[in-house]
Order: C-alpha cells, then sequence, then structure tokens
C-alpha cells in the first residue's frame, strides 16, 4: 500500500461522523463518500450542508424558547418538535434542525426508534443546553461541502471500492454478552451474522487493492475465550487499543476499555499499545456502551 496514492475516503457507517472530521481536516485532497443508514441523519448533513444558515436560524428560535420556559413548556416544545419530526412537517432546514433540537435535548442524546420506525426518546433534563452551536455547524458546513452524502446499507458502496481508497468502517459494536444484547428486537439488528457478513464485505473491498480499516468491540473484555473475531479476521492486523468511552454515570466505574481496530495493513502505535485483558467493571461499562452504541446514530 503506497499511502500517497489513496485518493478517495469511504466512511459507510457515518454516525456522529467524528472521523470524517478529522480526516477532512487533514487531508483536503481527498474525494469523500460518507454514507449511513439512517436517511433521516443523512437528509440533516444534507441541509447542513446546503443551507446551514437556516437551520441556524430556527434552532436559534427553539433555543430562546427553550432556556426561557419551565419545565412544562419545555417538555410541551419538545413532544412538539417530536411530531413535527415524526410527521416529517416542513422544509430540510426545519427537519434537520428539528433532529439537532431531538439530539441536545432528548433523553441521553439517544436516537431510538419504534419499529414504526417513530423517534421515540422521552426529553431529557437539561438546565442550558447548547441548542443552537452556530461555529460548529458552519464547520460541519464548510467539511460536508465536497461530500459525496448518501443513506443506504454499506454494501452499497462496493463499486466506489478500488486500489485508491481508504475505507473505514465502524458499525454497531458486537454487545458483550447476552444480557448486552439488544440486537434481538432492535429495528436495526447488528447480530453475529452482520459482522460475518460485513467481515465478507471487507474482503472484498480489501481484493480490490484498498486499505480497510474496521474498529469494534473487543470481546475480550468480557471473556477472554471469546476469539469471534480474532478468528474471523485472523489472517488481518488486530490491535487492541484502550478506549475511554466514559457514559458511566457512577464516576467509579469510567474508565478505559479495550476495543479492536482490525487492518489490512500493519500498524504501529507509537509507544506501543497496552495490552491488558479483563480490567474490572468492563463488562458492565461495554453493556452500557452497547445500549448507547446500538440505539445512538449521530
Ligand atoms: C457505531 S455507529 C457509527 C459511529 C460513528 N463512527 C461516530 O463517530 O459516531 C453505527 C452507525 O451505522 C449505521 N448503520 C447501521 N447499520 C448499517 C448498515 N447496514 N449500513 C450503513 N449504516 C449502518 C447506524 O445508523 C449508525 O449511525
Amino acid at each position: 500500500m503506497r499511502w500517497g496514492a489513496i485518493q478517495t475516503y469511504i466512511e459507510p457507517f457515518l454516525g456522529s461522523g467524528a472521523v470524517l472530521f478529522d480526516v477532512a481536516a487533514q487531508f483536503p485532497h481527498l474525494k469523500i463518500l460518507a454514507l449511513d443508514r439512517n436517511p433521516r441523519l443523512i437528509a440533516t448533513y444534507g441541509a447542513i450542508r446546503d443551507e446551514a444558515p437556516a437551520v441556524i436560524r430556527q434552532l436559534w428560535e427553539w433555543q430562546e424558547q427553550y432556556w426561557q420556559a419551565g419545565e412544562t413548556v419545555r417538555r410541551q416544545l419538545y413532544h412538539q418538535v417530536r411530531d413535527r419530526f415524526n410527521a416529517e412537517e416542513g422544509s430540510a432546514a426545519d427537519q434537520a434542525a428539528a433532529f439537532v433540537f431531538l439530539n441536545r435535548t432528548g433523553f441521553n442524546g439517544l436516537y431510538r426508534v419504534n419499529r414504526q420506525g417513530r423517534f421515540n426518546v422521552p426529553p431529557g433534563r437539561y438546565r442550558r443546553p447548547l441548542i443552537c452551536d452556530a461555529a460548529n455547524l458552519l464547520q460541519a458546513q464548510r467539511v460536508f461541502q465536497g461530500v459525496d452524502l448518501r443513506a443506504g446499507d454499506y454494501g452499497s458502496v462496493l463499486g466506489q471500492v478500488d486500489a485508491h481508497t481508504f475505507i473505514y468502517c465502524d458499525p454497531p459494536y458486537r454487545p458483550l454478552s447476552a444480557t448486552a444484547s439488544f440486537t434481538a428486537y432492535a429495528r436495526d439488528a447488528f447480530g453475529d451474522e452482520q459482522q460475518r457478513e460485513l467481515s465478507a464485505f471487507l474482503r472484498r473491498c480489501r481484493a480490490r487493492g484498498a486499505a480497510v480499516m474496521l474498529s469494534n468491540s473487543d470481546p475480550h473484555n468480557a471473556d477472554p475465550h471469546d476469539d469471534f473475531f480474532d478468528a474471523l479476521y485472523h489472517d488481518w492486523t488486530i490491535t487492541r487499543v484502550p478506549a475511554r468511552r466514559s457514559i458511566n454515570s457512577q464516576g467509579d466505574r469510567r474508565g478505559p476499555v479495550q476495543e479492536l481496530v482490525i487492518t489490512n495493513y500493519p500498524v504501529t502505535l507509537p509507544g506501543g499499545a497496552p495490552q491488558q485483558k479483563n480490567w474490572r467493571g468492563a463488562q458492565d461499562r461495554l453493556e452500557e456502551d452497547s445500549l448507547h452504541k446500538n440505539y445512538s446514530s449521530h
């Protein structure tokens, strides 16, 4: 792999796009294709790219209302916006603003839909949430300018993958235990079968000459004998890295867990990666992580 030869960056599980923002800033010459199966998320990014001022105006208005209101009126406003979002009322910019508003004021910033596809997260309780982060939205507008944004299944990008592509996949993580498994009833189930299908897809990308990177949870956090990914990617480079995922509300249970970075090229980490196993409390933390990951798309 000659890194200078990379011309295209593809991220088919976009979510909040944390990696894409970094890549776009560091490598402005790249052609970028970003995809997610959540059409509402992609439409939101599209509206931020194409009409950020209208999105900001609406968010500013709701922020003013929210900050001045007491709890009852705040809840009313939340439900009003949620109903409009579910009815797909208003312009693309209004819909995008609703998506951001619900993300900023809903319970734990979750994104969750019921079987009918209706967003059903209850209101959260915040003192003075930043609903209209204009600087951030304008920066996102700049980053998205050249980005090809698409809604769909990750498999649909295969045609764009060639020897000049870097593809990064951050799929819904594999739950660490049966009790942590929400995949049985989650609408967007991503169980072991889907993880296997994804590995077959990534092998096809590799065969096309692309540089491939995948991240996932490390089953060793919960069970040192669970070699699901080690077996699935036995002929790839598997790097175990500590990840800081502090979503546990009990401070004493916060801390690093181990995650997997799987690549089809060798990786050297600065200083070497710690290879800790079975960290205390890791399973509990990851069960919550799985919940967060399975339901959070932005
Ligand atoms: C773990 S999140 C990605 C997190 C992201 N890297 C970030 O920084 O937030 C997984 C994302 O994959 C999307 N997704 C799930 N199944 C998919 C599929 N089959 N094809 C494309 N996207 C999918 C979900 O909508 C969700 O946004």
